[in-house]
């Protein structure tokens, strides 16, 4: 037996502020449910269903090394050549591949730039709802978040330069935009992304550029990313992934790209500390970015506004729900006709099914800095076929209906 602990050891202030995820917390119950025979839709997380690349899958299995090293703490020399490369055909841009340190994903890759450019106390701006994780890394770094709420009824697209910037104060270190969005699904304008790198110019902070989701545009949109506005500025750091563009979220391969030598030089330290990413995930991503063809992602983009459309068309039917229509991503907001979203989403998987199956939904109040405006909302990832999304749209519109009666 362990000898008796008196006093229990008070953990840290960082651990302590770290939220659960809003998309994990209620796994549990969704494993319950499975358990129990229910088929469950998962609309909860952003895991993509189309197939990894092959190109990946071979590289992976070809490694023929005796030894499994470590990479270089900046990455594979190949992989940060073909992502410059394939940005650069794909995106008409003119990055260099010293541009480019690789991190265990963009959420590696966000910590890094949050340590890097705050001290404990020093505010990073976020748009309000935003991507959960971003207050967990905040956390992790100390750095206050200050939220800029953005509305529904706008279909969250950013606030007026006032409503930024009258949030600056002395201690502001940077602003932090996702597009296109998680959580919202919205794809900012040309100008929108010009008058934040305009805002940081002028009060010398960094502009953060969450692009994970660049490619994943619907309707005529072309894919933007700030280094179209503005290639050589020192002040703009993009995060990116390869996770969801490639189906490749268990690659675990992100970059930070920026033309500032000294935060490079800073991830490179910090890169340093934790060794290096892994080695045959990087390899094989630098073969499939070299060789894949445009038709992968060109298909599955059809394949997301096809379920965008379907999910949309079904939410919008429901009596009493309202919902934005996103313009990229894969991810919608949608209020609905209760007071509690994460009762509900608890409810639908503990206690309701319907034909046997029932769905898994992220309460919205997680990606909300001001909770209480997310209350009544979820969010949706449409990462299910249009056939299954339309099920689970049924068992949440009856989930609603029953839930409404007994509550
Ligand atoms: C907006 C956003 N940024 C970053 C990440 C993290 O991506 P990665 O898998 O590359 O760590 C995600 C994952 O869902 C995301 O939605």
């Amino acid at each position: 037996m362990i000898g008796a602990i008196t006093k229990q050891i008070i953990l840290s202030q960082r651990a302590r502020l770290t939220p659960p995820s809003p998309i994990r917390r209620l796994a549990h119950l969704s494993t319950q449910a499975k358990a129990n025979g229910t088929k469950v839709y998962h609309l909860n997380i952003g895991q993509p269903d189309i197939e990894t690349p092959k190109e990946f899958l071979d590289g992976i299995k070809n490694y023929s090394e005796k030894v499994l090293a470590y990479e270089g703490s900046a990455g594979n020399e190949q992989l940060r050549k073909a992502w410059s490369n394939y940005m650069n055909a794909s995106l008409g841009l003119s990055t260099e591949p010293a541009q480019f340190l690789i991190t265990t994903g963009a959420s590696e890759a966000l910590i890094f730039v949050f340590m890097i450019c705050c001290d404990p106390g020093d505010e990073i701006i976020i748009f309000d709802p935003t991507y959960a994780n971003y207050i967990g890394f905040a956390a992790i770094a100390g750095v206050r978040l200050v939220p800029v709420p953005c509305t529904m009824d706008s279909n969250f697209s950013l606030p007026s330069r006032f409503e930024i910037e009258k949030r600056i104060t002395s201690r502001t270190k940077a602003i932090l935009l996702c597009s296109p969005n998680n959580p919202t699904g919205t794809v900012y304008s040309r100008d929108e992304l010009q008058m934040i790198v305009n805002l940081c110019n002028e009060k010398n902070i960094f502009c953060v550029v969450d692009e994970t989701y660049r490619e994943f545009v619907y309707g005529d949109r072309q894919p933007l990313s700030v280094l179209h506005l503005d290639p050589r500025n020192d002040k703009i750091i993009v995060v990116d992934s390869l996770s969801k563009r490639f189906s490749l979220c268990g690659g675990r391969l992100g970059c930070l790209l920026t033309s500032n030598k000294e935060v490079l030089q800073m991830s490179l330290n910090l890169a340093q500390a934790r060794l290096s990413s892994p080695t045959i995930e990087q390899i094989a991503a630098a073969q499939m970015l070299n060789s894949i063809s445009s038709d992968f992602l060109g298909k599955a983009i059809k394949e997301y506004e096809k379920r965008r459309d379907t999910l949309y068309d079904g939410l919008k039917a429901i009596n009493g729900v309202n919902v934005h229509k996103p313009e990229g991503a894969f991810y919608a907001i949608a209020k609905l006709p209760i007071e509690n979203a994460e009762d509900f989403a608890s409810y639908m998987l503990r206690d309701f099914s319907y034909n046997g199956a029932t769905t898994f939904v992220a309460p919205a109040a997680g990606f909300y800095m001001e909770g209480g405006r997310g209350m009544s909302k979820i969010r949706i990832a449409y990462v299910l076929n249009s056939e299954d999304i339309k099920k689970a749209i049924s068992i949440l519109e009856a989930g609603l209906t029953k839930y409404k009666s007994i509550k």
